[in-house]
């Protein structure tokens, strides 16, 4: 059941263009939308799922997915799309109760997402060498209800550092061949690194340092590609869209030998 504290995505009902809103219900709280307001008592004590009617069209209550919560983001800097985010944890197979790092974190896009994954038993230590960067995620992660399950650090990971040892760490910025012997040491025992680049130079240069490295071993360098489907029932349209995201980066994937 819905309670006041919940995260909700609010979905309009609508053939075209349907807008969400995502936000926490609070006691006599309201948002307002072009459909009209939407009054957080009428939410509180409904399941997700639930249709309200608004002056001016219905909504449906939903739970939001880190993909939804990407939507609502400032950004400040490229992210990693939601895709690569979610292929990304699943070649590293993350999940609850795990310890995992990255830099730099960006706007939070894959924070959240790891996260997400870990939570609620695990944590995120997420480093970024930019502090107006790092607070505008954390401003990002707040709605997501997160926060506790990640420390923030404002660091140069191309520094020596020490944490606790870790299930995987995630490089997402221009030059991560220059951490990957600072952030291998941190890395459990088939512990695995992942390093996202949108250029094959930095491809090379990355896949070399692993090879340089006796602790590291290659497992696989691959992009995403997704094709996406406009559909109209009423004139019998399916078809691919003709707008995509046609490229986004390259995954190289290694894990942490024991020599
Ligand atoms: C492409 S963005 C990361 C996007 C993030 N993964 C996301 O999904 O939102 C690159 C970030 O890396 C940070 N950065 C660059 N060099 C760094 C370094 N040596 N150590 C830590 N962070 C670094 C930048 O400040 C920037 O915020």
């Amino acid at each position: 059941m819905l309670t006041e504290g919940s995260i909700v995505r609010a979905f309009e009902i609508s053939d075209r263009n349907p807008k969400s809103w995502i936000f926490k219900l609070l006691k006599d709280g309201e948002y307002s939308t072009h459909l009209g307001r939407i009054d957080h008592n009428a939410i509180i004590g409904q399941e997700y799922g639930s249709v309200i009617t608004l002056t001016k069209g219905e909504i449906i209550v939903l739970r939001p997915s880190p993909r939804d919560f990407l939507r609502s983001f400032r950004l400040k800097t490229q992210i990693m799309y939601a895709d690569d985010c979610a292929i990304a944890c699943s070649v590293a197979g993350i999940g609850n109760g795990m310890s995992v790092g990255e830099a730099g974190t960006g706007s939070g896009a894959l924070t959240t997402f790891l996260a997400w994954a870990v939570a609620p038993d695990g944590h995120v230590y997420s480093f970024d060498i930019n502090e107006k960067h790092l607070c505008n995620a954390q401003q990002n992660l707040q709605l997501t209800g997160l926060q506790d399950n990640i420390t923030f650090k404002i660091f140069d990971i191309r520094e020596k550092f020490t944490v606790p040892p870790l299930d995987a760490f995630f490089l997402d910025f221009s030059t991560p061949f220059e951490a990957i012997d600072t952030v291998t040491p941190n890395l459990a025992g088939g512990g695995h690194l992942i390093c996202f680049v949108p250029n094959w130079g930095q491809v090379e240069q990355s896949v070399e340092k692993i090879q340089q490295n006796s602790e590291l071993a290659l497992q696989q360098v691959f992009e995403i590609n997704r094709r996406d489907f406009n559909i109209n029932p009423k004139k019998h349209i399916m078809r691919p869209s003709f707008r995509s995201i046609v490229y986004s980066g390259i995954i190289i994937h290694a894990i942490k030998i024991l020599t």
